[in-house]
């Protein structure tokens, strides 16, 4: 499918895991597993539709409320995508990023994640940006902090970017949530400041290339003003 706007950086909430095995009568940790399937053809497809930024919310700051078993089942199953997929990353020319303060999660997953981030550094194909213990609130608590420590007097919009983890992101363009939800839930605050969102029942796991087209057909028709006339 020809598609004459494309976003530059798409964003994805991709929620609905639980739910999709709930309805089929599967622990959640099921739901989780095809939700990891779900990201790997999206980021084919992001590929595909030549998208140059792809944000993941994949696991909040407030996720940590969950139980210690599903917090444990959702960081080993990261650590298996990136060990799995990191010569693909490299060979595809993805770069991984990551927002959020990864100190807190299973240090195997940091060195993984540390490496994949190394390894796939001067690639520039795709930069899928992670967020892992991410919170918008947080990260601007964690700008300020840090502008405070720099002595930084006149903030401007500006500024307080260079100190977000998405600094060297740009502003996201479009915002996917799954699972029929219309909430925002903590993400990407400072740089959501525009984008365009669309909402879909679908939960996250069958969520695929062509629902991501029949998205990115509604974002064809959005008009963007940024408060023009
Ligand atoms: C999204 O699915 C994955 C994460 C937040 C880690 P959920 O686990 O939130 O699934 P639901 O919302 O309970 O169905
Ligand atoms: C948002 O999903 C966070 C991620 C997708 C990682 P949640 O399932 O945690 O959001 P709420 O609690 O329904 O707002
Ligand atoms: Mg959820």
């Amino acid at each position: 499918m020809q598609l004459k706007k494309i976003p530059n950086h798409i964003a994805f909430i991709v929620d609905g895991n639980g739910r999709w095995a709930k309805k089929r009568g599967l622990p959640r940790k099921i739901g989780h597993k095809y939700g990891v399937e779900a990201v790997k053809e999206i980021i084919k497809a992001c590929l595909e539709y030549k998208i140059k930024f792809a944000s993941f919310y994949v696991f909040s700051t407030e996720n940590f409320k969950r139980s210690k078993e599903e917090i444990e089942n959702i960081f080993d199953l990261l650590q298996k995508y990136i060990d799995e997929n990191l010569e693909d990353f490299v060979k595809s020319n993805l770069k991984l990023m990551i927002s959020g303060d990864i100190s807190k999660l299973p240090k195997d997953l940091q060195k993984s994640l540390i490496n994949c981030i190394e390894r796939t550094k001067e690639n520039d194909e795709l930069v899928i940006n992670m967020c892992l213990n991410y919170g918008g609130q947080q990260e601007l608590a964690y700008a300020f902090n840090n502008m405070i420590k720099d002595n930084v007097k006149d903030a401007t919009p500006e500024i307080i970017k260079q100190y977000l983890y998405t600094k060297n992101l740009p502003p996201v363009d479009f915002v996917i949530r799954t699972s029929g939800e219309q909430r925002i839930s903590n993400f990407l605050l400072f740089d959501l400041a525009y984008s365009e969102l669309y909402f879909t029942k679908t939960y996250w796991p069958d969520f695929n290339k062509k629902k991501l087209e029949k998205a990115l057909k509604s974002y064809q028709n959005r008009d963007r003003r940024f408060g023009k006339a």
